[in-house]
C-alpha cells in the first residue's frame, strides 16, 4: 500500500495546479469572452488538438458564427474576426509578433518576417520597402522583360508541347515554378534566376523540399510545443520526421547557392556600371558596412523566407484561380474577351473581381498570426490582459456571411455589383497580405503591381 507521505507529495503539486487554474478562470478578464470549448479557460489542449488535426480554421469559422467576433481559445489566447475593434487594433496597432516567430531563424540570423522587436524590424523593413512598393514593381523594366519572356513565351511554349504531346499538367507544379522564375527574376535579375518552367526536372527536387519543409504537422509542433519536442528527442522518439531537417538543409543549401552566385554577378556589374535594378544588388549595397561572409548569409536568411512563402503562395492562388476559371467557363471566356480588347488589361475590372474573389476563399496562409497584447489593451470591447495571445485568419475574415453573403460561392460578380463603400469594407475584409506594419513586403509583387 503507498503510504501518506508519498501520496502527499504526488497530490499536493496537483491540488495546487488545480487550484491555480481556477483562480485564474475566475479572476481573469478573459472570462468574458465564448469560450471555443470548456476546456479553453483552462487548458490549451483543444486549441493543439484542432491546430495538430488540420481544424482550426474550419473549426473557429463555425464558432465565430455562432459565439461572435471574439472566441477565446486558450488560457491567455483569443480569436478575433472582425475589423473595426479587431484586426485594426491589433494589427494596425502593430502588437509584437509571438514567440512563435523565433523558429524560423536561417543561418542564425533572423530574417525580415522572425523580427519581433518592433524597431529593429523596422529599421530592417527600410532594406525592402522601396524594391518592392508598388510603383517600383509597376515601372520595373525587370519585372516586364520577366514576364513577358517567362508567361509569354516560355509558359505558352511548354503548354503547347503539352497539349501537342497530349499530355496532361500538372497545375499546382507549373504555378509554383512559374511564380519562383518570376521572384528570382525580381530579386536575383533574370539571367541568375531560375529557369524551371523551361526544365520542371530541374525543379523537381527543390519543389519537393519546400513543400515537405511546410508540412502542416511538423509546421504545428515545432512552434506549439518545441520543449516536447526536444525532450522527446532525447530519448529517441522523434515528433518530426527526420525529412523535414533534410528540407530545410535543401532549401538552404539551393537559396545560398543562387544568393552567392547573383551576388559574385550583380557585384562585378556594379564595378562595370551596370544599372539594372534587382532586389539583392541593393540590398547589398545597402548594407556595405557589414563583412562580406556575415552580408552574405544575412541577405540569404531573408530570402530564405522570400523564395518559400513567395513561390508556395503565389502558387496555391494561381492554382486555385485556375480551377475556378476552368469550372466558370462564361467567366472564363468573359475574362479572355476583356484582356485581349482592352488597351489597358492591368485596369480590368473583371480582373479584379476573379483576384479579389479568389484571394477572399484562398488566402494561402490561413494563419495563425500570433500577436502579443500590450497592456490596457481592449478587441472588440473586451478588456484583454498583457501577454494575451491574440490571432486572427484571413480564411475567417473572407468567409463571414454578413460581408460576403453566400461565402462558401466562388462569385466575382460581387465586386463588380457593390458600391464604392461596400467595395471598401469587402476589401478590408479580404486581408490575405495582412495590414499594418507586418503587412506581406511581396504583396505587389505577386500581384505583378496590380
Ligand atoms: C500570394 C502570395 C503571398 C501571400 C498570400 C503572402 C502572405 C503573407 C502574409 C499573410 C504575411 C504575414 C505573415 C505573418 O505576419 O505571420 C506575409 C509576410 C511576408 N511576406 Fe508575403 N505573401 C505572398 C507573397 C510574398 C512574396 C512574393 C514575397 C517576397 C518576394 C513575400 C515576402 C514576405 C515577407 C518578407 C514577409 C514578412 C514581412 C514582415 O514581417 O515585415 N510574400 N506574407
Amino acid at each position: 500500500m503507498m503510504c501518506w507521505p508519498v501520496l502527499i507529495s504526488i497530490l499536493t503539486p496537483v491540488i495546487a495546479w488545480v487550484i491555480l487554474r481556477i483562480i485564474i478562470v475566475f479572476s481573469s478578464p478573459l472570462r468574458a469572452i465564448p469560450n471555443a470549448h470548456f476546456t479553453t479557460p483552462v487548458s490549451r489542449i483543444w486549441i493543439l488538438w484542432t491546430r495538430f488535426t488540420g481544424k482550426e480554421f474550419s473549426k473557429c469559422l463555425e464558432l465565430h458564427n455562432r459565439l461572435g467576433p471574439v472566441i477565446r481559445i486558450g488560457p491567455r489566447e483569443i480569436s478575433v474576426n472582425c475589423i473595426e475593434g479587431g484586426v485594426r487594433t491589433v494589427y494596425g496597432g502593430n502588437w509584437e509578433k509571438s514567440s512563435m516567430y523565433d523558429n524560423f531563424t536561417q543561418f542564425g540570423f533572423s530574417p525580415l518576417f522572425a523580427m519581433r522587436d518592433t524597431h529593429e524590424h523596422l529599421e530592417r523593413k527600410r532594406l525592402f520597402t522601396s524594391v518592392y512598393s508598388k510603383s517600383t514593381i509597376s515601372r520595373s523594366s525587370e519585372i516586364s522583360k520577366a514576364v513577358s519572356s517567362i508567361c509569354h513565351q516560355r509558359l505558352v511554349r511548354r503548354l503547347q508541347k503539352q497539349v501537342d504531346e497530349g499530355k496532361s499538367v500538372d497545375v499546382y507544379s507549373l504555378t509554383k515554378q512559374c511564380s519562383m522564375d518570376i521572384i528570382t527574376a525580381y530579386i536575383y535579375g533574370e539571367k541568375n534566376g531560375t529557369n524551371w518552367v523551361v526544365n520542371p526536372n530541374q525543379a523537381a527536387p527543390h519543389l519537393s523540399a519546400f513543400q515537405r519543409a511546410a508540412d502542416p504537422w511538423s509546421f504545428s509542433v515545432s512552434t506549439e510545443v518545441p520543449k516536447l519536442v526536444a525532450i522527446l528527442s532525447w530519448f529517441g522518439i522523434q515528433l518530426i520526421p527526420p525529412t523535414v531537417d533534410t528540407a530545410f538543409a535543401h532549401i538552404q543549401s539551393f537559396v545560398l547557392g543562387i544568393t552567392t552566385g547573383a551576388i559574385e554577378s550583380c557585384c562585378s556589374s556594379v564595378t562595370k556600371g551596370n544599372d539594372t535594378d534587382e532586389v539583392t544588388k541593393q540590398v547589398w549595397q545597402k548594407l556595405e558596412d557589414i563583412p562580406e561572409a556575415e552580408r552574405l548569409k544575412m541577405i540569404a536568411s531573408d530570402m530564405v523566407d522570400q523564395l518559400h512563402a513567395g513561390h508556395l503562395a503565389t502558387g496555391v492562388v494561381l492554382t486555385y484561380l485556375m480551377l475556378k476559371l476552368s469550372r466558370n467557363l462564361d467567366i472564363q471566356e468573359r475574362l479572355r474577351i476583356d484582356l485581349t480588347t482592352s488597351a489597358d488589361p492591368q485596369a480590368s475590372e473583371l480582373l479584379d473581381a476573379v483576384i479579389m474573389e479568389t484571394i477572399r476563399m484562398y488566402p494561402a496562409g490561413f494563419g495563425p498570426f500570433p500577436r502579443v497584447a500590450p497592456a490596457n489593451a481592449t478587441v472588440a470591447g473586451f478588456a484583454i490582459p498583457k501577454n494575451t495571445i491574440v490571432t486572427a485568419s484571413p480564411y475567417i475574415l473572407g468567409r463571414n456571411s454578413e460581408i460576403f453573403p453566400q461565402p462558401d460561392k466562388w462569385y466575382p460578380e460581387r465586386w463588380l455589383q457593390a458600391g464604392p463603400d461596400q467595395t471598401r469594407i469587402m476589401r478590408q475584409w479580404t486581408w490575405m497580405f495582412m495590414s499594418g506594419q507586418r503587412i506581406c513586403i511581396g504583396q505587389h509583387l505577386a500581384l505583378l503591381g496590380k
